[in-house]
């Protein structure tokens, strides 16, 4: 392994590059990762030097708080490569401002965004080659810190590791979705961390997603924890609902995610001419739209996800079908716009596209 070392940046090589043993045409989400990582610990109140070093198992102590407590914060982030090989990020700026904001309500010390820009770009140059061009594939970037003293009191961290790994990928979701609407669990409250990329956000989902998977359906769309009339979001996409030609997504609060595809599915559906309600949405607006034919379309928006249809609810053991709007619908269209300017195919306007090298 050969050693490099820049300015801020301890760079580690690896030897010879695992990239030959992987299909590319044939992956499986968040499984394969690419040769290298990045990682920066914070001990004593200070950032340490951040490195990339290959990619592996490491070392950490039974105690470490993260296993016990859950104090951990992720962000989802995908890179894109055009036609000539240059290399974009989508809105990184966001994913940063997320991520600290996550890491203050867990009690995290907030990483600098100097070593966010400079460790995820290097590592970008370092890992290129992982990434393909072409619509639908991308490089999903999985930046995270984690609380890593080893001591079991319930208490924050004093020591945290951030950490940035990266997995090629293909769509998250083969084909439309089919989503229960959730009447008993939570998944997040007023006041709690709903808002926050917490990791715990994410396995408190796990048991309830698995019930509804046992009945045929692959999500939840969440609903609010004091009454379970409004809609909320589905945990791993925000949600929008089309009814007639108006799109309705529920307004962000402490119990949604403000999510980096939903603000720019808001921003694309306006550009197109669509009327946009940001504003609650209660469940009977869109059982009976979806009685009364005026329901069309209900889609999720977020990275991993992109942009994936809906074909189906259920609420109260009912089953309500949408329709298949084809090419016609505001997801496949929005969609096909958000591909467009992450693959460096349509103009830029809002300057979202982040060249990295
Ligand atoms: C993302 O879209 O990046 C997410 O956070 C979803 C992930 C849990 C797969």
């Amino acid at each position: 392994m050969s050693n490099i070392n820049t300015s801020n940046l301890l760079i580690e090589k690896v030897e010879s590059s695992k990239i030959k043993g992987v299909d590319f045409s044939n992956l499986t989400f968040g499984t394969t990762f690419t040769d290298h990582m990045f990682v920066c610990d914070y001990v004593n109140g200070e950032w340490q030097q951040p490195k990339i070093v290959p990619y592996g198992p490491m070392p950490m102590e039974p105690s470490a708080r993260v296993f016990h407590y859950g104090q951990a914060v992720f962000e989802g982030m995908k890179a894109y490569k055009d036609e000539h090989g240059d290399v974009f990020l989508f809105r990184p700026d966001e994913n940063f401002r997320r991520i600290n904001k996550s890491c203050s309500r867990l009690a995290m010390p907030e990483f600098p965004e100097e070593y966010f820009f400079e460790g995820l770009t290097t590592l970008l140059n370092l890992d290129k080659e992982w990434i393909q061009s072409g619509v639908g594939n991308s490089l999903y970037i999985r930046p995270f810190a984690i609380a890593i003293e080893p001591v079991i009191s319930a208490a924050p961290s004093e020591s945290y590791r951030f950490m940035i790994i990266c997995s090629p990928v293909s769509p998250y979701y083969k084909g439309k979705v089919k989503v229960v609407i959730a009447e008993h669990f939570s998944r997040s409250a007023d006041g709690g961390v709903g808002y926050a990329k917490a990791a715990g956000n994410y396995a408190a989902q796990f048991y309830p997603t698995k019930l509804a998977q046992e009945k045929g359906f692959q999500q939840i769309i969440w609903t609010d924890s004091n009454t379970h009339t409004f809609l909320e979001e589905a945990g791993t996409m925000n949600v929008f609902f089309r009814i007639n030609d108006t799109l309705i997504t529920a307004p962000t609060s402490d119990r949604i995610l403000d999510g980096v595809t939903r603000k720019s599915v808001i921003q694309l559906a306006r550009d197109n001419g669509i009327t946009v309600e940001v504003r609650p949405i209660k469940v009977q607006e869109i059982v009976d739209a979806s009685n009364d034919g005026t329901l069309k379309e209900i889609f999720g928006a977020g990275t991993a996800a992109v942009i994936s249809e809906i074909s189906a609810f259920e609420y109260r053991d009912e089953v309500y079908d949408l329709q298949d709007l084809g090419s016609n619908s505001y997801a496949a269209k929005l969609k096909q716009n958000m591909l467009n300017i992450q693959h460096n195919l349509a103009e830029d306007k809002h300057n979202w596209r982040y060249p990295v090298n």
